[in-house]
């Protein structure tokens, strides 16, 4: 009885000190998720009404078994449990302390048509969508203001049956920008680990004005000729994790953004202390990890390491152009392995592509203190493409203990930038040989949170720091 009448005052105690972790104790977002977060309640989607034959539409199924269990957010929360089978659905929200568990056979299946997902405002740091009007259709599942949310599995799939958008995309019938598969906003506490994302009809994973997010053991599955399928997306977001993952799709396999030109400026949500590593990817028409191109809110503090790119287009890119503003600096990428790349090191400068024409072609983005060491290339076509801007020189763009295979008779082209190299082979450009003596210049991944991200799997879970009841039951 005592118990359980100081139970909310326990919550209130434990909800605060799980906040002062997160923000207090760095890199904590990286640790090794716990497979048993404990959730005080449980229900599973065919108590509503849900059948998982893959024809029959479940939106109002995930629609009421959320509206149902959100009266326990503030008991501890509540766990949504998808058993195997095929459960096709349009959109359905999120809301906070939640777990969303698909058993290994469950398959989450995106609805072809596309009223199934509502149309709503774009982002207010990317102005219109890619579609005019400018309004886009929402994610398959996604949540705004949430904070404490799991979505995780025994490697169950969601599948968003990507390939009528890609249709619809390349016959211009499109009348909104295509939906990704899953999408937080303003969001906090954020797990998505042990799942399949097959078929995006956009974007995979977009995390977006979010903090505190964690993404591991997801595999990530589209047509390697599939228009935008990114794997991952940070986005204008903040202490953010991703590890051991593998993604084999059409588009970037992560790509760190902060929003678009004048809107990304003016709305000037950065993204930073992002930490990566044990990334495998196959992109065709991507790179393993990106910056950009929509950059303008400002990207640093980086770190990413135990990259292996394959067959793939580009191994690490930035991508930038005049009228994004913001900038991309302290980025410290290391132990990456390419084989079969055809660009390794790809910095563009004249990106283009503007959400409308009223972006200003004075606002330059700053790009510096990038360093990139410890790769390895086999069967890598060129070396690198590093171009600046004009009035612009991207700086401290450093290279150390990079040993590619290049087929090209001319590895390196580098225009308007300005860096240091060591150990670099093929011989790096002149650009980053003048000034060979100031390599203590090179940015070294200190000032980032994320160096503490790397410890192997510790005692102390995410699950937890998210789970106040959890933190209760130990006690
Ligand atoms: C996720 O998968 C990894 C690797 O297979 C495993 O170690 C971990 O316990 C799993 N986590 C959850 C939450 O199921
Ligand atoms: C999860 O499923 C995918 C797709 O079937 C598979 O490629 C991957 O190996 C599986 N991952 C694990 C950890 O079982
Ligand atoms: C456009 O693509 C969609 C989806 O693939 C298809 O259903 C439709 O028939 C196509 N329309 C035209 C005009 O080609
Ligand atoms: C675009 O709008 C037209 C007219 O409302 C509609 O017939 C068509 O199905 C829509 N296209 C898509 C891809 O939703
Ligand atoms: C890297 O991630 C993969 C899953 O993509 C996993 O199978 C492997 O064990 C991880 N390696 C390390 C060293 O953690
Ligand atoms: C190398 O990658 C390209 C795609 O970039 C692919 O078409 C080709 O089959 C790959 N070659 C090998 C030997 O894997
Ligand atoms: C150079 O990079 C390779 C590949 O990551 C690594 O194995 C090697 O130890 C590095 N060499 C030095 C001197 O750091
Ligand atoms: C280097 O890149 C520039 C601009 O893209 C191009 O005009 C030039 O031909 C390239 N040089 C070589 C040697 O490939
Ligand atoms: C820009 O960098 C180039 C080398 O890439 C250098 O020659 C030039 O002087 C630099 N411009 C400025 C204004 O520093
Ligand atoms: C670049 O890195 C150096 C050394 O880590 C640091 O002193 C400097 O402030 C950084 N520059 C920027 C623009 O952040
Ligand atoms: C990034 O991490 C550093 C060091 O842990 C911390 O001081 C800083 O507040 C973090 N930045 C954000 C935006 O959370």
């Amino acid at each position: 009885m005592r118990r359980s009448a100081s139970l909310l005052q326990v919550l209130l105690v434990f909800t605060t000190m799980v906040k002062t972790q997160w923000s207090t104790v760095s890199g904590i977002y990286c640790k090794e998720m716990s497979p048993n977060v404990y959730r005080p309640h449980s229900v599973t989607i065919t108590e509503f009404g849900a059948i998982g034959d893959g024809v029959t539409l479940n939106t109002k199924a995930f629609r009421n078994a959320i509206f149902y269990l959100n009266s326990f957010a503030d008991k501890g929360g509540a766990q949504l449990f998808v058993p195997a089978g095929k459960w096709l659905t349009g959109s359905f929200g999120l809301i906070s302390h939640l777990t969303l568990s698909l058993d290994k056979d469950a398959v989450i299946i995106g609805s072809p048509d596309s009223s199934d997902w509502p149309v709503v405002d774009p982002l207010p740091s990317y102005g219109r969508g890619r579609e005019l009007p400018g309004k886009r259709h929402q994610s398959l599942i996604f949540g705004s203001y949430l904070t404490d949310v799991i979505i995780t599995g025994a490697n169950g799939t969601i599948d968003g049956q990507g390939a009528i958008w890609w249709g619809w995309f390349h016959n211009h019938t499109l009348n909104y920008t295509r939906p990704h598969l899953v999408e937080l906003m303003y969001s906090t506490n954020v797990v998505i680990s042990n799942l399949t994302f097959k078929n995006s009809p956009f974007w995979n994973i977009h995390p977006v004005y979010c903090s505190q997010v964690l993404v591991q053991h997801v595999t990530i599955l589209a047509p390697l000729n599939s228009p935008n399928t990114d794997g991952i997306d940070p986005d204008s977001s903040t202490n953010v994790c991703i590890n051991h993952c593998y993604v084999k799709n059409g588009d970037d396999v992560i790509a760190i953004k902060s929003g678009w030109d004048e809107y990304g400026i003016s709305f000037a949500h950065p993204s930073s202390n992002i930490s990566i590593s044990n990334i495998t990817g196959e992109t065709r028409g991507g790179a393993g990890i990106a910056f950009g191109s929509e950059m303008s809110g400002g990207i640093s503090e980086v770190r990413a390491e135990g990259l292996r790119v394959v067959n793939s287009l580009q191994g690490i890119r930035i991508k930038t152009a005049p009228g994004r503003g913001g900038y991309v600096k302290n980025v410290y990428i290391a132990d990456v392995s390419m084989y079969n790349v055809s660009i390794a090191i790809r910095i563009s400068g004249n990106f283009g592509e503007h959400p409308d024409d009223k972006y200003d072609r004075n606002a330059l983005p700053m790009i510096s203190n990038i360093t990139i060491k410890d790769v390895v290339g086999v069967n890598v076509g060129v070396a690198g493409i590093l171009e600046g801007i004009h009035g612009d020189n991207f700086s401290n763009i450093c290279l150390s203990n990079v040993s590619l295979s290049v087929q090209s008779a001319h590895p390196w082209n580098c225009s308007l930038i300005e860096g240091y190299s060591n150990s670099v082979i093929p011989e790096s450009c002149e650009q980053l040989r003048s000034n060979c003596r100031q390599t203590s210049d090179c940015y070294d991944g200190s000032s980032s949170s994320a160096t503490h991200g790397q410890e192997p799997r510790d005692t102390l879970s995410t699950s937890q720091l998210l789970n106040p009841l959890m933190k209760f039951t130990l006690f």
